[in-house]
């Protein structure tokens, strides 16, 4: 068991490396990634929003096409490897910004965004309940988190978090867990997030949809 610091510099490590290629068809793993991000598009097309953060955001790939369709929005995308972000400013959106940061103690002020987006970033966070309450804090009330990641059965889950992940972290991954459906549903509940939808589909894929209520 590793502790939550060496996660984070193995996912640095693991993402410096990655930076270059991310977007480009040499990505090898990475590539998959691109398979939610119609997803995510659609669930946006849901709501109504000015001000959206990508937590975990990499490259900046699924903002990129966010803007391209709709460039009036103020985008914000916060990686804790400084190589992804670079990368993503290098891109020079009009609109967006990109940060450097942990989204264990996303640094922004409370209520400053409409909605969050979150996709393939969350098994690599060691204190996994910190992100839902920051995502709470710095929502909106009435504002949505639209979440993307891997889940499975319970046994498979265990399995897996004492198998696949720590073969990861042996080739340099900073993967720490994955989580079960009711596991995300609970984070939500202790961060008085209400799912407004919470599935698990083909491929192992977790989507969740969760709103800050209007009034608490
Ligand atoms: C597989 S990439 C996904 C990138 C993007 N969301 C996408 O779907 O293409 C995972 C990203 O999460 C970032 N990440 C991991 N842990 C993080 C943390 N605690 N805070 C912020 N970013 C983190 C990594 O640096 C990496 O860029």
């Amino acid at each position: 068991m590793k502790t939550a610091n060496e996660y984070k510099k193995l996912t640095i490590r693991e993402f410096t490396k990655a930076a270059d290629v991310y977007e480009t068809d040499k990505a090898g793993i990475y590539e998959m990634c691109r398979k939610d991000y119609p997803y995510i598009k659609d669930e946006l097309d849901k709501i109504e929003y000015k001000d959206l953060l990508d937590c975990g955001c990499g490259t900046g790939a699924m903002i990129s096409l966010l803007h391209e369709n709709d460039s009036s929005k103020n985008y914000t995308g916060l990686d804790i490897t400084p190589r992804m972000i670079k990368v993503a400013n290098e891109k020079k959106l009009q609109s967006a910004q990109f940060i450097v940061g942990d989204c264990e103690e996303i640094p922004f002020e409370d209520e400053s965004f409409d909605v969050i987006i979150c996709t393939n970033s969350f098994h690599h966070y060691p204190n996994p309940q910190r992100f839902f309450d920051n995502a709470y804090r710095v929502l909106r009330k009435g504002g949505y988190l639209i979440f993307q990641d891997y889940t499975a059965s319970k046994a498979l889950v265990w399995f897996l978090n004492h198998t696949e992940m720590p073969i990861a972290n042996v080739i340099g991954h900073g993967d720490v867990a994955m989580h079960t459906q009711k596991e995300v549903g609970e984070f939500c509940q202790k961060a008085n997030l209400q799912v407004e939808k919470i599935q698990a589909s083909k491929g192992m894929r977790l989507h969740l949809v969760a709103k800050k209520p209007k009034a608490y």
